[in-house]
């Protein structure tokens, strides 16, 4: 059995300091989340950055050291200017807008490409120092891109697996990017590249024919002879986590009886669509003065990206929207909009889920969104409606959802009504239906897929997921 590196950006927790103390938490976001489990359950060792461990003395350094060695991950530390060019600038000034087709996003004098190369280089030499011949790598996500061609380059008969985590976007789009060429060959040293739906996969292939001149062959490519293979494989979630009994957390959240609850989960990210969402909440709130006071949006803003420009502009648009609709429609008693702008442990996400009527998922653009498949898993009771953007990745395996253009605001508001006034029956049957699929198709099963896929060629090992 040969033994699994799991290659992120992003170590599945991450290290910060409070009052030169070390502070381990689990990170957040999909990639993260979702990778946690089937990692857990393999022998492998997770490759990527930690956090910034640059306010820690020694102590308290060796001290998160040694509980990242005991999770098995090892830590790809990073500069102040590696992460400023290769992280804030690039892979989220650039890459991030472009892959979800928000051009506007882009600042003019993008820099950070060679920064990029160099820290791609850098995850190479981190990786290509663990590797043992047998084991299998799998490099994750869009801060990566560069990662398969280098450990091509220095590990030339290594089983290299690659998933992109965030939409692969049409050809038209991604033709935009200076770097296309050596963005796609990147890519290419993978033996198997993965992505959440079929339309992504479709998306990468024209970019290939487009740019490069291969000819896919259904799903497979010869690119100097080697045979690399690109597929869809959905990712799920840990199901388990979510369908467990969650005793009730310090801070227990309780809605008003006979209120109905909207919810939203989102690392504050401009492409979540938050700002339509509450727009459309309040033209609810307009069209139905019977809704006044038994009405109450939740909505979770996890922090995120706080130096990338785009993301403070967005920040202050939201709270400035937030204070706006409140000032608007509160009563002495009560403020429709409740907002908080910090994470929460899953356990207590899972108690949110289970109080909510609806579930507002409604971005923009989304590889996959997993909070949607948290909210089917969570609701054992059967009950509770999903709003779904039908730009999210997750759509097109959740057609029981009310699915909604949110760039429709008006649209999304008349789904706001439905999903409020549907009848009992109808919740049951569409939720029955999101319950069978999300549960089946869990995250054990994505991961066992994709390496089952990898390990499946001429030379191929069985590999333990
Ligand atoms: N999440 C969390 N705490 C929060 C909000 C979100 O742990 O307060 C987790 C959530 O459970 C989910 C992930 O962050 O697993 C978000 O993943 P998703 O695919 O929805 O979006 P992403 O952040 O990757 O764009
Ligand atoms: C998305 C990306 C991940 C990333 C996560 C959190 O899920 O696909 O690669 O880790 O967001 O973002 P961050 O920049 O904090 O790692």
């Amino acid at each position: 059995m040969s033994r699994l590196l799991v290659v992120s950006n992003r170590l599945p927790v991450t290290v910060s300091a409070a009052q030169g103390e070390a502070i381990v938490t689990p990170s957040m976001g999909g990639l993260s989340t979702g990778l946690r489990g089937p990692f857990e359950r393999s022998q492998g060792l997770w490759i990527g950055w930690p956090g910034d461990l640059s306010k820690l003395d020694d102590a308290a350094r060796a001290g998160a050291m040694k509980e990242l060695e005991a999770l098995r991950t090892l830590p790809v530390e990073l500069t102040a200017d590696e992460l400023r060019q290769y992280y804030e600038e690039f892979a989220n000034g650039v890459l991030w807008p472009v892959f979800h087709y928000l051009l506007d996003r882009i600042p003019v004098h993008s820099g950070g490409w060679e920064m990029y190369r160099r820290v791609n280089a850098k995850f190479a030499a981190a990786v290509a120092a663990q590797y043992r011949p047998g084991d299998t790598i799998w490099v994750h996500d869009y801060q990566l891109l560069l990662l398969p061609g280098m450990l091509r380059e220095q590990l030339p008969g290594a089983r290299i697996g690659f998933f992109l985590h965030i939409p692969f976007p049409a050809s038209e789009v991604f033709r935009m990017l200076p770097w296309r060429e050596d963005v796609l060959q990147g890519m290419l040293g993978a033996d198997l590249i993965g992505f959440h739906t079929p339309s992504y996969a479709r998306n990468f292939a024209s970019a290939v024919v487009r740019l490069l001149g291969h000819e896919p062959i259904v799903d497979e490519l010869s690119v100097a002879g080697r045979k690399v293979r690109f597929r869809a494989f959905p990712m799920g979630i840990d199901t388990e986590t979510f369908t467990a009994k969650v005793p009730p957390s310090d801070e227990v959240f309780r809605p008003r009886p006979g209120e109905h609850l909207l919810l939203g989960v989102d690392r504050l990210d401009y492409t979540k669509g938050i700002r339509r969402r509450l727009s459309a909440v309040e033209r609810v709130l307009e069209r139905r003065p019977d809704l006044r006071g038994k009405l109450r949006m939740l909505q979770i803003a996890v922090p995120s990206r706080e130096k990338v420009t785009a993301y403070q502009d967005y920040r202050r648009r939201v709270e400035e929207m937030v204070g706006a609709i409140n000032g608007r429609c509160s009563t002495l008693t009560d403020a429709p909009i409740h907002y908080m702008y910090r994470g929460f442990p899953q356990e207590q996400l899972i108690e949110l889920y289970r109080a909510a009527s609806v579930m507002l998922v409604t971005p923009t653009r989304d590889g996959m969104n997993l909070v949607a498949k948290e909210f089917a898993a969570s609701r054992t009771d059967g009950d509770g409606v999903l709003v779904l953007s039908e730009f999210a990745g997750a759509a097109e395996e959740m057609p029981e959802a009310l699915q909604v253009n949110p760039f429709d605001v008006d649209g999304m508001a008349q789904a706001i009504e439905q999903a409020i006034d549907m009848s009992e029956g109808e919740r049951r049957t569409r939720m029955a239906g999101l319950r069978a699929r999300v549960l089946r198709f869990d995250v054990h099963r994505w991961a066992e897929d994709f390496l089952a896929a990898l390990a499946d060629d001429e030379t191929g090992a069985a590999v333990e997921p």
